[in-house]
């Protein structure tokens, strides 16, 4: 057991797919995998596993934002002996290069956040995703011919942003979507040496005001889970 993850080391996956929302990991573990076992529900933040075409994988939920994303992969990666933390979450749209429903493998996520300034002081730190999840996921989606973009993450801390210029700034600089979670995840991944990426669906646009309906949000946040599970598959069945 850690802190905030009420489980026995052997009952996490070595991979793990980490929504935001905890009833998503509920979802995802109850539609997705064989033999899904409840393994946490301290805080309601829960946690499931079971098997995916014979790989096991966990689904966890993370809570909104860095500082509750922060404590489940910390927990994960420094207790569980997580291998690979894949995000699955929405985003909204910031530049005219993505619309609503396209899938945003997250190369870099830059923050707002001044989660890392105890770690690096002056210096920023550039959270990236990991290369070989990246390349999986990208070629597993363009195999399932799923609207996929990949580049920039915003991870804010405010969902409410007062600056109304910063997600134009950001657009100007190749960044696609803003969500909440993916530079926590990807610092932490570096620190303990481990792969995550983040893939978020674009649920929102910022820029044309463009929303999805819920059953239009349900259908691509569904092909995005099987792509970030055959990802798994691949990685499991190839990669170190
Ligand atoms: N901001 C932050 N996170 C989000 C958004 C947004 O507009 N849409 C979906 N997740």
């Amino acid at each position: 057991m850690s802190t905030h993850i009420g489980a026995a080391p052997d009952q996490i996956a070595p991979y793990v797919l980490m929504p935001g929302d905890p009833y998503r990991a509920r979802w995802i573990a109850e539609t997705f995998l064989e033999d899904p076992v409840l393994y946490n529900d301290v805080r309601g933040m829960l946690g499931f596993t079971g098997t995916y075409r014979g790989v096991r994988v966990s689904a966890q939920g993370s809570g909104m934002g860095q500082p509750s994303l922060g404590i489940y992969a910390h927990e994960l990666f420094a207790e569980y002996d997580t291998h690979a933390i894949i995000r699955v979450g929405t985003c909204g749209g910031l530049s005219e290069k993505v619309k609503v429903r396209d899938v945003i493998l997250g190369v870099a996520a830059s923050t707002d956040s001044a989660m890392n300034r105890p770690r690096f002081g002056d210096v920023t730190f550039a959270p990236a995703a990991d290369f070989e999840l990246m390349r999986i996921a990208a070629e597993v989606a363009e195999e399932r011919l799923l609207p996929m973009v990949t580049g920039g993450l915003f991870s804010s801390d405010q969902f409410y942003n007062p600056n109304s210029t910063i997600a134009s700034t950001l657009a100007g600089y190749g960044v696609l979507g803003v969500e909440m979670e993916a530079a926590a995840l990807y610092t932490l991944a570096a620190q303990f040496s481990r792969r995550a990426l983040a893939v978020c669906t674009v649920s929102d646009h910022l820029l044309t005001g463009e929303e999805t309906s819920s059953q239009e949000r349900q259908e691509t946040f569904e092909d995005m889970i099987v792509m970030a599970l055959e990802t798994i598959v691949r990685l499991d069945g190839g990669a170190s």
